[in-house]
């Protein structure tokens, strides 16, 4: 068992994809947690990292975490860690991650579990009550075990964009057409030859995580379940020659008719729980509006508040939903990596547990 001071014992499966490569550059020198162990697949196994891992990021690689072998997820099963970060495939992570959560925290980025009824799925800011949904760590363990999950990608921005409005407002119905990056496809991911000077019209699957968690979500906790939110999206998901960054068009029918400056108000004045506790990845600002001519633009925006500020602007009238407006979220640090950190951190506050 790691004493209270003492940092948590944290490894990463699927390390050297997109996303875990995101943890890799995100773990390093965290206050709370220590990447102690790195797991990918057989063809990875075996490996150091530096020699495993088709690195993409503009970080170079942390030198300890370049010099570790990288494991098979068996290997790691007998081990102790505090906490795992998932970046499997859903479809392997559908029998690895509860192997890991009958120990220890698992916080995935797997949309296995995502619909689980005992998985919380997170934004830190939107539902922090859903951790609730964890039983308290046992004797002698330092967090809950179970799995905690990180909505899907473009969900994320989505929410964090209607959270504020939510709660001064309300509404039932959204339509959201999305513009998503290549990143969010994985490694090696969509060819150029697919994607330059091209949009493609659809996403395995995307519509219908978007229109499922969302209700989730923005649900109440109670009784140790969900309820999920009566609201209906529809939702339009399209790839786009961009490499971070899902930009989100959406509209959104807000009960009372609000007036456009406190639709503007709702969403400058919005904090949260990570930013009262002060967590280490949470964004001053977890919505930035930019302002009624100024659209949030990918390249321009998305690294705002470190990659974990979703960034909106073009607020106007919809003459069928009552308003639309323009949000931008970095897909794999706020709807990935990044998230599922600040989710972790919120789990570890929340256990009155901080690690110096
Ligand atoms: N990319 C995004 O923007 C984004 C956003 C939100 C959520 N997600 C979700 O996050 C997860 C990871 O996405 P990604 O984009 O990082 O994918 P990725 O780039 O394809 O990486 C997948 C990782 O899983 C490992 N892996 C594959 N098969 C394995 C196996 N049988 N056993 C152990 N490890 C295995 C890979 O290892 P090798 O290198 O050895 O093959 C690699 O480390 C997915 O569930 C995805 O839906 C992605």
């Amino acid at each position: 068992m790691t004493t209270r001071n003492e940092p948590l014992r944290a490894a990463i499966l699927g390390a050297t994809g997109t996303v875990g490569q995101r943890f890799v550059t995100l773990l390093a020198g965290h206050p709370w947690f220590e990447l102690t162990a790195v797991a990918a697949s057989e063809r990875s196994a075996g490996k150091l990292y530096r020699d495993a891992a088709t690195w993409i990021q503009t970080r170079p690689i942390d030198d300890a975490v370049a010099a570790m072998p990288v494991r098979t997820i068996d290997e790691l099963m007998d081990r102790d860690f505090d906490i795992v970060f998932s970046a499997l495939d859903a479809s392997v992570a559908r029998d690895v991650e509860p192997r890991f959560a009958r120990r220890c925290l698992v916080v995935t980025n797997a949309s296995a579990h995502r619909m689980d009824a005992d998985v919380p799925l997170v934004v830190p800011e939107v539902n922090p009550d859903h951790l609730s949904l964890l039983s308290p760590p046992e004797d002698g363990k330092a967090l809950p075990a179970g799995i905690v999950a990180n909505p899907n990608c473009s969900t994320i921005g989505l929410v964090l964009a209607l959270k504020p409005l939510a709660d001064a407002f309300g509404f039932e119905r959204i339509s959201v057409v999305t513009l998503q990056a290549v990143s969010g496809a994985g490694l090696p991911g969509i060819s150029s030859y697919q994607i330059l000077d091209n949009v493609i019209p659809w996403i395995s699957s995307e519509e219908e995580k978007l229109e499922i968690e969302t209700g989730k979500i923005l649900g109440r906790a109670a009784g140790g379940t969900i309820e999920p939110a009566e609201v209906a999206v529809s939702a339009q998901c399209n790839r786009v020659p961009v490499v971070d960054g899902h930009t989100l068009c959406i509209s959104v029918d807000l009960k009372g008719e609000p007036a456009m400056e406190d639709v503007r108000e709702a969403w400058r004045t919005f904090r949260a729980e990570p930013q009262e506790r002060g967590l280490p990845s949470a964004p001053a600002q977890p919505i930035v509006y930019l302002g009624d001519d100024e659209p949030p633009q990918a390249r321009v925006h998305r690294d705002l508040g470190h990659g974990m500020t979703t960034s909106i602007g073009r607020l106007r009238e919809c003459p069928i939903l009552g308003y639309r407006f323009v949000a931008l979220s970095h897909n794999t640090l706020r709807g990935a990596a990044g998230g599922a950190l600040l989710a972790a951190e919120l789990a570890v506050a929340r256990c009155g547990r901080r690690a110096a």
